[in-house]
């Protein structure tokens, strides 16, 4: 946690870092980046399980019998921001095989920078799930913090978010509007440009991701 943000957990881990910058760098090729966000999202979903309740079942190792743990309580649904949480997807789901998936669809109004929903799909017993949303950015935090209040709407209680990179003003957004989820993300970056991009950053994570630009 950081003292001045005590939503936001970063993850300073040499490998994440290490793979943070070949992500950042604008001539990593779209496979390139594709492959890290799927290694980065990996290891960020290891963090973010770090606290999942576990109990003993007892097993028969060709030695002996034993008790160890497997985790138990809610099952888990990562909810993906369209469209560039799409990208996190497949690092997470190989950790949480048995996780379901939600797709909540918000676009940035260029203008307002505010978000529009245009989709929205999540399981039906979603409010009895643990709830891990994922979106590379973080940036004014305005589209989390949306898709939070229509999860929560939907009766959900037990929320954690992750992206690749934060800005200040997007943590701050989540603090203010949603104090109880947690963030769990690789760094936390400066600022804002004008234009509503993370400064240092990496450009814009679905165009990246999908090689649309
Ligand atoms: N979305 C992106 O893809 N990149 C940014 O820097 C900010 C929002």
């Amino acid at each position: 946690m950081q003292a001045q943000f005590p939503n936001l957990t970063v993850i300073h881990h040499p490998l994440v870092q290490h793979k943070l910058t070949f992500l950042r760098r604008e001539e990593t090729s779209t496979a390139g980046f594709r492959r890290l966000v799927k290694e980065i999202s990996q290891m960020l979903c290891y963090e973010v399980t770090r606290d999942l309740p576990t109990e003993n079942i007892n097993i028969r190792t060709p030695i002996t019998e034993f008790a160890s743990p497997v985790i138990s309580g809610k099952k888990q649904c990562i909810v993906s921001i369209l469209r560039a949480g799409n990208g996190m997807l497949d690092g997470m789901l190989e950790l949480l095989q048995a996780a379901r998936v939600g797709h909540i669809g918000l676009y940035r109004d260029p203008e307002t920078l505010e978000p529009v929903e245009y989709y929205f799909k999540v399981p039906e017993d979603i409010a009895d799930r643990l709830v891990i949303v994922v979106d590379p950015m973080l940036a004014t935090g305005n589209s989390a913090a949306a898709a939070i209040s229509k999860l929560k709407k939907h009766g959900v209680t037990n929320i954690k978010f992750v992206c690749l990179l934060a800005a200040p003003e997007g943590v701050q957004t989540m603090l203010k509007h949603h104090p109880d989820v947690t963030i769990t993300t690789a760094a936390l970056d400066e600022k804002l440009n004008d234009h509503g991009y993370i400064v240092p950053g990496l450009g814009d994570a679905g165009d990246r991701i999908f090689g649309t630009r």
